[in-house]
């Protein structure tokens, strides 16, 4: 294990990484967010109990890891005391146990109605966000009026940039539904609440690697939902991927780390925008229902699809996985024949990489694998071996064609549902 490892989204989001953090999180140290806010919905599986993370890492439920929202975080303060509050019925100790970066910028209730009103104005062209305030909050931190943590520390100027930014935000967005006294009584109690909970975390983090301590720095969203790297504009805006790991923790590149991917054994996609190997059919339906999936953040039924190996090749090439974690392939018992898309054709010209421009995706067409399916219940599999033949065979295609390792096989929602391969 190395001492810092990392774990990314390799698709479109929900592929399945707070079961990984929960499962690693025993051999670690500290466990990070470093990007993205309550947009992001983690679940774990602790028995028969489901635990929801939003912005606290998955880690949290490990009782020896010391839990970090990084600088790069967007922060809504209610949401997170209630995370807290919900960790604390069930009798998860948090005291100590979760800091937040002072230069991490505070999410308000004005930035949702502001994300809600940019979306209704978008019209058709609507991006189908979480509507948790995320761009707008983003939109303040980049326009250099955003209000951090630190600020929250430093009364006057609190008030003072509060004040000032929804006068400014009103003028823009007209109403913003926030009673201005009033909130500023429910901050004051909240910066003596949190006063222990904010530090220097870029300090911490950075005095904690020469200390030899383990690290597990837990993405959220993922790659294809980067504002640089996604299926722009159609993504969040924040930067899931690799980079926006060193940025939103203040750490450098460090010599002994581990790149994980997650990726789910097919595709699915809350919100709008381009998704090329969506199965709007029976075929989706079913993976929907035996996938459960709905969104853990909104409950939107997720858009489903077959695996896309050339997103996955793109994935790769940016984010650079070590190994891999296949997860939900339990999903797949059943069905007769699998498709795996491995290239993309335009006017007749096989395309080299994954397109930026959403006009040329449109014209695409994608050419598939197809590969036979499995019909004997995996769920209890706990060794490559004991796999059937053909989804064996499924698993080392995956493998062929991202010219990766896959390491971790997720063969149901609990902790134990795992095979290392
Ligand atoms: P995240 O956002 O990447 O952490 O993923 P989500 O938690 O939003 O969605 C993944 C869902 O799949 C969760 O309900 C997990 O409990 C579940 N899950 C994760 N791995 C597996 C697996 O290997 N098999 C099955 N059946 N479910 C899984
Ligand atoms: P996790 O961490 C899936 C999607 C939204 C929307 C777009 C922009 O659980 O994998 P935003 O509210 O961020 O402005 O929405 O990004 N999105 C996610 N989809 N999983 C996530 O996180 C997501 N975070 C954002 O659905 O399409
Ligand atoms: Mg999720």
């Amino acid at each position: 294990m190395s001492q810092i490892t990392i774990i990314l989204g390799a698709q479109w989001g929900d592929e399945g990484k707070g079961k990984l953090v929960d499962i690693l999180s025993e051999k670690f140290d500290i466990i990070t967010r470093s990007a993205g806010g309550a947009n992001a919905g983690h679940s774990v599986y602790i028995g028969d109990q489901k635990h929801v993370f939003h912005l606290i890492p998955s880690g949290i439920l490990n009782n020896k890891t010391v839990c970090v929202i990084g600088n790069g975080c967007v922060i809504h303060i209610e949401t997170l005391l209630e995370e807290i509050n919900n960790l604390k019925s069930k009798n998860i100790k948090t005291e100590n146990r979760i800091f937040i970066s002072d230069r991490a910028h505070i999410l308000f209730d004005y930035h949702k109605v502001i994300d809600g009103k940019q979306e209704e104005m978008k019209g058709k062209l609507s991006v189908g966000t979480t509507k948790r305030g995320i761009g707008p909050c983003y939109e303040d931190k980049i326009s250099r009026r955003g209000i951090r943590f630190c600020d929250l520390m430093e009364w006057e100027i609190f008030e003072e940039k509060i004040r000032n930014n929804v006068k400014i935000l009103s003028q823009m967005y007209g109403d913003l539904e926030f009673d201005l006294e009033k909130e500023l009584n429910k901050y004051k109690e909240y910066s003596k609440t949190l006063k222990e909970m904010i530090i220097d975390t870029t300090f911490y983090l950075n005095a904690s690697i020469q200390e030899g301590k383990t690290l597990l720095l837990e993405g959220a969203n993922a790659i294809m939902l980067d504002v640089d790297h996604g299926t722009y504009p159609y993504v969040t805006s924040s930067n899931p991927s690799i980079g926006g790991i060193y940025t939103g923790l203040g750490i450098a590149p460090q010599k002994n780390t581990e790149v994980i991917g997650i990726v789910k054994a097919y595709t699915t996609r809350v919100g709008a925008g381009p998704f090329p190997t969506e199965q709007e059919n029976e075929i989706g339906e079913h993976l929907r229902q035996v996938g459960g999936e709905y969104g853990s953040t909104t409950g939107r039924p997720r858009r489903c699809g077959w695996l896309d190996a050339v997103m996955l090749k793109y994935s790769m090439a940016v984010n650079h996985y070590d190994i891999i974690n296949l997860t939900k392939i339990d999903c797949l018992t059943g069905l007769k024949t699998l498709k795996i898309a491995v290239s993309y054709y335009r006017k007749g010209e096989k395309l080299n990489s994954w397109p930026a421009s959403l006009q040329v995706l449109k014209e695409c067409e994608v050419e598939y694998l197809e590969l036979p399916g499995w019909d004997i219940d995996i769920s209890a599999c706990r060794n490559f071996e004991e796999l059937p033949v053909n989804c064996k065979n499924y698993i080392l295609k995956i493998e062929e064609l991202m010219q990766c390792r896959i390491k971790y096989i997720g063969v149901g929602v609990r902790r134990d549902q795992i095979i290392i391969k």
